[in-house]
């Protein structure tokens, strides 16, 4: 199943991720690995079709600067280098590179050479589908201190702006080209054409990275991997952990379990939601747990978030061990193999019978862990997340067939798969649950108060149309107590806070511009309909310096 590939270095820049998700968004397939990979590890399994050298902080010319691996160029492949990228192209190719004047960051017109070869072809023919500038320049998206001061050899300038002569150079006869600007940001609006004509006109290769040819590919690489084997799913209702329950049934049907824990901290009616769309539209085996007396139990008189987080991870991983192992039990009890505490087990005509686990690892994981320096097979298994982290002796088998996938795209196998909208388009939700949005100790009564309030929030939102236009919108409840007034009587009781964010990667968010009367609406059922609160709040604050959730 290897597809042609477009290999990414990431020399560090904030933006070497979307220069993969861009490529993937005009269907051709693109990994990102670290500057600093063997040429064995990039090179070996990949079929590999050209190479983008993403920007970076560094300068090329200081000591100690990452350098440009000898195998991208000795490969004789297409190479586009993007700003930090250009400058070691220009470096390594006989150019010079020399601080600029002013360090240019922001919008800028660049205007194209008369031959502005196959790669700025496509910008430009892009260009002509939408309203052309008058001057014939195209707006593109500048963030550079160094810049190029005299081009390689056999290199010609392709497009120059007002402070950068040299705002996009090549040698077209030897696919090799440098931007100074960024073509992955959408304030460049025909980067992404850019970065299709560079992958399939210059590199030639095929745009075939589809959900539906994905999910095909899964299907044939999860049947292999697992047998005749049995697979638990932990499944929590959120997307990804949906979409590989999906695949995964698609692939070897009845002998995948999904298990479910209720941990008590869900949202109103999310348990018995999760289990009954569940069973309404994937009609697979799902177990479902109520752990939620355990949970409870051992975040009493709790405060401290980090301490939350930890005792709820820990719970998980004993409760889905514990049911883990009852259902591989069940596997053997089905099969009539003696049962033994051990998985795998050595069936009785003597081949080995293994369990495995199917996990929603998505691909910005894997590249934090494989920049990070640690061997990919040590990597842990993610903490908060669906499954906390299982131990060793578990002896099951991750399956992760999402691993090179961005979120969108889950969401577009998602689709491909047919989940209904509800759970492809749902809102994330932290693993830890509503113990985070509980300041301070977490009781029933306080997780009701919430769930209460919360309710109401998201179904105005709905109501309003405007879930699908926020990335995340809950309810936290304070651990502070107001006055208030109410009919004749002053009240002292529970602060709310409303939050709402826009994001596409949740590492940075924006508070969601909410209409005032929505806001109004919800506050008033707030006070209105839960008791317990007197006062609504709206959270202001962008992230950073905030974070999404209070705790
Ligand atoms: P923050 O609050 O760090 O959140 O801005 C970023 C995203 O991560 C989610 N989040 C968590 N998810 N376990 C999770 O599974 C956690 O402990 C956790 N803390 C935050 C948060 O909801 C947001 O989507």
């Amino acid at each position: 199943m290897a597809h042609d590939t477009i290999v990414v270095l990431d020399f560090g820049s904030q933006y070497a991720q979307l220069i993969a998700r861009r490529l993937r968004e005009q269907q051709v397939y693109s990994e990102l690995v670290p500057w600093d990979a063997t040429a064995e590890d990039v090179l070996a399994g990949r079929a590999v079709k050209g190479f983008v050298l993403s920007g970076g902080p560094a300068s090329v010319y200081e000591r100690g600067a990452p350098g440009l691996p000898a195998y991208v160029l000795q490969s004789g492949l297409p190479v586009l280098g993007i700003c930090y990228g250009m400058q070691l192209l220009a470096q390594a190719l006989g150019g010079r590179v020399a601080p600029a004047a002013a360090r240019e960051y922001g919008p800028a017109a660049v205007a194209l050479a008369e031959d502005p070869s196959p790669l700025l072809r496509g910008m430009q023919a892009a260009r002509a589908g939408s309203d052309p500038a008058d001057d014939g320049t195209l707006p593109v998206w500048m963030s550079h201190g160094d810049r190029i001061e005299a081009l390689p050899p056999g290199w010609r300038a392709l497009a120059h702006s007002a402070n950068s002569p040299y705002a996009a150079m090549g040698d077209p006869a030897g696919g090799r080209y440098g931007l100074q600007f960024h073509p992955e940001v959408t304030h460049t609006p025909q980067g992404a054409a850019l970065l299709r004509a560079f992958a399939v006109d210059v590199c030639g290769a095929m745009a075939d990275w589809t959900p539906a040819n994905f999910i095909a590919e899964s299907v044939a690489a999860i049947r292999a991997q697992v047998g005749g084997g049995h697979v638990i799913c932990g499944l929590s209702g959120g997307v990804d952990s949906s979409v590989v329950a999906a695949l995964v049934h698609r692939a070897i049907g009845d002998q995948l379990t999904c298990l479910f824990v209720d941990h008590g901290l869900l949202r109103q009616g999310e348990a018995v939601q999760v289990v009954e769309t569940f069973q309404r539209t994937m009609a697979m085996r799902l177990v479902a747990v109520n752990a939620a007396e355990a949970f409870l139990a051992d975040l009493t008189g709790v405060t401290d978030p980090e301490r939350k987080r930890k005792l709820i991870g820990n719970r998980f991983v004993r409760v889905f061990e514990e049911e883990a192992a009852r259902i591989a039990a069940g596997w053997r009890v089905a099969e009539k193999i003696p049962i033994n505490n051990t998985i795998p087990t050595e069936t009785i005509n003597g081949t080995r019978e293994v369990g495995f686990l199917a996990q929603g690892t998505l691909y910005p994981d894997v590249i934090e862990s494989a920049s990070g320096g640690r061997e990919r097979a040590a990597r842990t298994i993610k903490t908060h997340h669906n499954v906390g982290g299982l131990p060793a002796d578990m002896t099951l088998q991750l399956i992760e067939p999402l691993r090179l996938l961005f979120k969108d795209e889950v969401r577009a196998v998602g689709e491909a798969l047919g989940l209904p909208a509800e759970v492809v388009w749902r809102h994330p939700f932290p693993g830890p649950g509503l113990a985070i949005r509980v300041l301070g100790e977490v009781t029933w009564e306080r997780l009701e108060v919430l769930r209460r309030a919360d309710a109401i929030l998201l179904e105005e939102l709905g109501e309003a149309g405007l879930y699908r236009e926020t990335a995340q919108v809950f309810a936290v409840l304070l651990p502070v107590k107001s006055v208030g007034v109410m009919g004749d009587n002053r009240t002292y009781a529970d602060v709310v806070a409303l939050r709402a964010v826009t994001t596409d990667d949740f590492m940075t968010a924006d508070w969601a511009r909410l209409p005032y009367d929505l806001l109004a609406r919800v506050s008033n059922r707030i006070v209105n309909e839960v008791t317990g609160v007197n006062r609504v709040v709206y959270d202001i604050t962008s992230k950073p310096p905030g974070t999404i959730e209070w705790e």
